[in-house]
């Protein structure tokens, strides 16, 4: 379904990055990955490879560095002449107690927000070109309010409103815009943002319990989605935001 199609992912190291990045690379996709770490980002890339018997092109790369985003786009352009698909995922989160502070806001932004609409900008010439598309990895708190974790919830709503003007934009000119937003997954977030192993482990438990369908979603439901909308399958779809959370956003049933 990919074959010949160049995907560029970003923090395609860890979670559901990682998890697109092999879905992509099933489906014999010509994969550009960014992330930060390394030696992770190339234990991905080497299982892509054995999938796809394509060797990726890895990128280590900051979104949060105007100059990092640019040899992005340099290097993937440079090895692969064109770009067809862009998964705007990378993202961190910040739970705190109290009103986060100016420090962490000015980090989540940077990353969630600033750095994928740079790439994006930067992008866009190219999918013009090849009548590409891009699939933003928001969240279903773009559209809950949690206090305790509010520049997160801030930069997902505007994740989904960059979703809808640029597929405004740029849909005359052939290139569709889209988003998923995905409710918990068991992935590195929570952690890094400040979370216990035994407060992670706790918060699924409550979730899974509160899910309709009591489960979890998993990096390779999210990255189905992912693959569904960046496809020619989803040829008319353009401008939207994609639920996928097992119900949890229904809330309960109450006695029914
Ligand atoms: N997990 C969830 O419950 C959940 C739910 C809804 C939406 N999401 C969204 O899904 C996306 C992926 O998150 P995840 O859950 O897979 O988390 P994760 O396991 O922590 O992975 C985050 C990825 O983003 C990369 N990254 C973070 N900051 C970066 C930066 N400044 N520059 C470049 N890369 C950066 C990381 O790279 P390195 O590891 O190499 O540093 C890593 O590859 C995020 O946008 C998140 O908001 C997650």
């Amino acid at each position: 379904m990919f074959t010949d199609k160049v995907v560029l992912i970003t923090g395609a190291s860890s979670g559901i990055g990682a998890a697109c990045a092999l879905h992509f690379a099933k489906c014999s996709a010509t994969l550009s990955l960014v992330g930060r770490n390394l030696d992770n980002l190339t234990k991905i890339g080497t299982q892509c490879e054995k999938l796809s018997h394509l060797k990726p092109l890895l990128i280590v790369a900051d979104l949060t560095s105007e100059s990092d985003i640019e040899k992005i786009v340099t290097e993937t352009v440079s090895k692969y002449n064109k770009i067809d698909i862009l998964i705007n995922n990378a993202g961190i989160n910040c739970v705190s107690g109290t009103i986060a502070s100016a420090e962490a806001y000015d980090r989540v932004m940077a990353t969630n927000l600033r750095g994928t609409y740079l790439l994006t900008t930067q992008v866009t010439p190219y999918l013009v070109k090849s009548k590409g598309n891009i699939v933003n990895i928001s969240s279903i708190l773009s559209n809950k309010p949690l206090p305790i974790m509010t520049p997160y919830c801030m930069s997902k709503a505007a994740i989904d409103m960059l979703t809808k003007c640029t597929a405004l934009q740029l849909g005359p000119k052939g290139v569709r815009v889209n988003a998923v937003n995905p409710g918990p997954v068991k992935t590195e977030l929570f952690r890094r943002a400040g979370m216990s192993y035994a407060d992670c482990d706790k918060m699924f438990v409550v979730i899974e319990m509160n899910s309709p369908l009591k489960k979890i979603i998993k990096g390779e439901d999210v990255a189905e989605l992912v693959m569904f909308l960046a496809s020619d399958k989803a040829s008319c779809i353009n401008g939207s935001c994609y639920v996928i959370d097992c119900g949890l956003m229904l809330g309960d049933a109450g006695n029914l």
